[in-house]
């Protein structure tokens, strides 16, 4: 029987960007394999435009090669009941049109929840990829969309066991769980040859090991004058040792220029646009240590071995604690953090399981075998 299968899949903010690619590639992929005949896929890429900005945003589709997407929805920035329901509404005539047999989400952002919160009302299959992480924080909006995700997905597509632990807790049937692995990890595995061609280091005239790479912009580091003013003291204060270099998100410029904190941006401490994908695996790999709140850095760091310490009272990433380079520290333990990891040897921990490049081939799997 010939079978055509019509997929939806949703990028909206940066973080999505390296999860898509390669689920796209093996789309691609099946497609041009004859031995796939009984089965074809065809799938439309749809941008929410929750992040726009060129550095944000384009320099990902061009670092991984996405092709552009079918659709934009150009929601732009907003307050999270805006920009979620921004995207609700753009979303839903698309769906009603399209009549897609799944819609794709990944990851933890506005536009993951909106999107699924159309399709649930619509009838239509949602795929979740990376389901079942949880940080227990529901101050974190991010906590907020994977619950709530997870709630009405049909697939829950797991990158490590813990999440798997975690989805059967809330009483998720087994059915409806697929362990696939790190969709990430596909990313940076088949971009490994051009991240290490990255001159990147030149040009911000740094040594490998020899410096601190930085990315912080969750709300709950910069919204507050006090924890931010305390973090860029910090910063400048091991700039003296050593050089960091700083790859600031647009919410974190926009704060310190809000508070109006000032910093003595010199050599030794660079404060740089938001660095493309191919630079900021580079600098993750060639780090002596990381500093960060993202939930990506976290893992790309895991799995190159360079100590990492996450600004944040908890991780919905354990297994980059218990397998991993990854450390939890606070603005109060910063300080002791940072000269204890510099102490360190350069690699630590393992690569945690199913973090093989492999995850995006089990994804379609797993929607082909769920849809025939
Ligand atoms: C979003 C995600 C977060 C992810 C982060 C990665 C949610 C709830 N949060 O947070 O999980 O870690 O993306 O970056 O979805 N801005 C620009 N240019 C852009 C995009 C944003 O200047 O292209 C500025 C705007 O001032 C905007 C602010 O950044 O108001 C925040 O953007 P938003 O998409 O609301 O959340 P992020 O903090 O980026």
């Amino acid at each position: 029987m010939n079978k055509k299968i019509k997929i939806l899949i949703i990028a909206g903010a940066r973080p999505n960007f390296m999860k898509v690619a390669p689920i796209i590639k093996q789309i691609l992929s099946h497609s041009l394999d004859p031995t796939n005949h009984h089965t074809q896929l065809e799938y439309l890429l749809i941008h929410t435009g929750q992040h726009y900005d060129e550095k944000m945003s384009d320099i990902f589709f061009e670092d991984l090669g996405i092709p552009a997407p079918d659709i934009n929805l150009t929601v732009g920035s907003g307050s999270h009941a805006v920009q979620t329901a921004n995207v609700m509404m753009k979303f839903e005539p698309i769906c009603d049109q399209e009549k897609p047999d799944w819609v794709v989400v990944v990851g933890d952002v506005n536009s993951t929840l909106a999107c699924t919160l159309v399709c649930a009302k619509l009838g239509i299959k949602i795929a979740h990829v990376e389901a079942g992480l949880r940080s227990f924080d529901r101050g974190m909006p991010e906590e907020i969309n994977r619950i709530v995700t997870d709630a009405l997905a049909d697939l829950l597509l797991t990158p490590s066991t813990d999440a798997n632990d975690n989805l059967k807790k809330e009483g998720i049937p087994d059915s409806k769980i697929k362990l696939v692995g790190n969709v990430m990890i596909d990313s940076l595995v088949t971009n490994l040859e051009k991240v290490r061609a990255s001159q990147i280091l030149n040009q911000l005239g740094l040594v490998k090991k020899n410096f601190v790479y930085v990315t912080l912009h969750r709300p709950s580091n910069v919204d507050s004058r006090e924890g931010l003013t305390i973090i860029m003291s910090e910063l400048e204060r091991i700039s003296d040792d050593i050089p960091v270099v700083f790859s600031m998100h647009p919410r974190t410029r926009k704060m310190c220029e809000q508070f109006c904190i000032t910093f003595d941006e010199n050599k030794k401490l660079r404060i740089v646009d938001p660095l493309g994908y191919h630079d900021s695996l580079f600098l993750t790999e060639a780090a002596r240590f990381i500093l960060t709140d993202s939930g990506g850095i976290q893992e790309e760091s895991t799995y190159f071995k360079t100590p990492c310490l996450t600004l944040r009272p908890n991780t919905e990433r354990p297994v980059t604690i218990t397998m991993g380079s990854n450390k939890l520290t606070t603005i109060d333990r910063l300080s002791a953090d940072i000269d204890e990891v510099l102490g360190f040897c350069t690699e630590i921990g393992q690569i945690p399981p199913l973090w093989d490049g492999l995850a995006s081939e089990r994804i379609i799997s797993c929607l082909i075998d769920k849809t025939i």
